[in-house]
């Protein structure tokens, strides 16, 4: 009712700029423990709306118009929020506290050794078996206006997961009416520790279910990225991506090059699995990535403060999972562009720093911004 009375107020009124987004608060279901699930959808006037369930502060779904302006969703997921959690692949989730790989499990902060469950191979993934895209938020505020926005938070414990310090998170989602959805992320700890907050959206641009990514056209403004081991840790280096599958500066097809295999990172990584190395000054934002599904139309530009950003082409999905309408979802399906600092940098002084002090807020902010070719 509030979109029809606002909206009525501004085809009188105003331009179609000054459009109000929304932003409706709804139940989201159950979990299986009788846990009650609650959403946010932030809608715009241009046709995108944005759906964060508090499991995980989690982009469960992502409507954005086509060049027809068809509205498909183009983000991976379930249809319900137990499936988030009955078969865990990070679709959409907030992910920490520390995303991507800690090698071994084992950090230290201070001379003081930290040990973590591990869950991938002999590598801590994504925060651990219970990170806080397993955990429930709590909604603190939802406001419509210029930009429609929700800001959810979530308080880890001293000791959760093998992390020292307790930490308060917040993650706040806006979507304004130039079709740009900004996530930001901010922390604060009472003691020493380290984190890398980011979202893990699986991106399907086509809308969800109808091709795979393959034919995607990719830019990404980095000249570098950090080469893995077999167990997909950073080796330490700073690789040039010149001359190599990894080289992304002018778009290229996902498809093009990733069954290469004549380069050891694309094997490592079974296809793209990699941080890399946003060229420009971590701190502020800047562009990192472009995505274009030639047949849709839609192109996703992300522009972010992180130094680096995970590229990952799906490439664990294995047809075993079933997504959103029971479509099965396999690797090459999608694409996650995860920003953050790099892998395991906690093991490794001369990568930017993953560690928060006492009286320091951290931020890292990312802007997906939506339009159509
Ligand atoms: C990692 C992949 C991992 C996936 C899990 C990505 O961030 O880079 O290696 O399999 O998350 O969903």
């Amino acid at each position: 009712m509030k979109t029809a009375i606002l909206g009525a107020a501004c085809l009188i009124a105003c331009s179609s700029s000054a459009f109000a987004a929304n932003a409706t608060r709804s139940a989201f279901g159950a979990l299986s423990d009788g846990s009650k699930v609650e959403a946010v959808t932030l809608s715009n006037g241009a046709g995108m709306s944005a759906r964060i369930m508090t499991l995980g502060a989690t982009l469960q779904s992502l409507v954005v118009p086509d060049k027809a302006g068809h509205k498909d969703d183009v983000v991976l997921g379930y249809d319900t929020a137990q499936e988030y959690l009955s078969h865990p692949d990070y679709f959409g989730a907030s992910v920490g506290r520390y995303a991507n790989r800690i090698a071994k499990g084992k950090f230290a902060i201070d001379g003081k050794a930290y040990t973590l469950v591990t869950n991938d191979g002999p590598n801590s993934l994504h925060g651990g078996p219970k990170g806080f895209d397993k955990r429930m938020w709590k909604i603190d505020s939802v406001s419509n206006g210029p930009e429609a926005k929700v800001v959810l938070s979530y308080v880890s414990a001293d000791g959760e997961e093998g992390f020292p310090g307790e930490m308060k998170v917040t993650a706040t989602y806006s979507l304004n009416e130039q079709n740009e959805l900004k996530l930001e992320y901010r922390a604060t700890t009472l003691k020493p520790t380290v984190l890398n907050l980011t979202n893990h959206s699986y991106f399907n641009l086509s809308g969800n279910d109808a091709r795979d990514v393959m034919g995607n056209m990719v830019t990404l403004n980095a000249a570098r990225f950090t080469p893995v081991d077999a167990t997909l840790i950073p080796t330490g280096e700073r690789r040039a991506v010149a001359g190599t599958p990894f080289d992304f500066r002018t778009p290229h097809r996902v498809g093009d090059r990733i069954r290469d295999a004549r380069d050891q990172q694309i094997r490592y990584g079974r296809g793209y699995d990699h941080n890399y190395i946003v060229d420009g000054a971590a701190g502020t934002l800047r562009p990192a990535a472009v995505v274009n599904d030639p047949v849709s139309g839609r192109t996703m530009e992300m522009q972010v403060s992180a130094p680096g950003i995970q590229f990952y082409t799906g490439n664990f999905l294995d047809g075993t999972f079933f997504g959103k309408g029971q479509h099965s979802y396999r690797q090459g399906d999608s694409i996650c562009l995860e920003p953050g600092v790099f892998p395991d940098s906690p093991n490794h002084a001369d990568f930017p720093t993953s560690r928060l002090n006492p009286g320091q807020a951290y931020v890292n902010t990312m802007v997906y911004k939506f339009s159509v070719r």
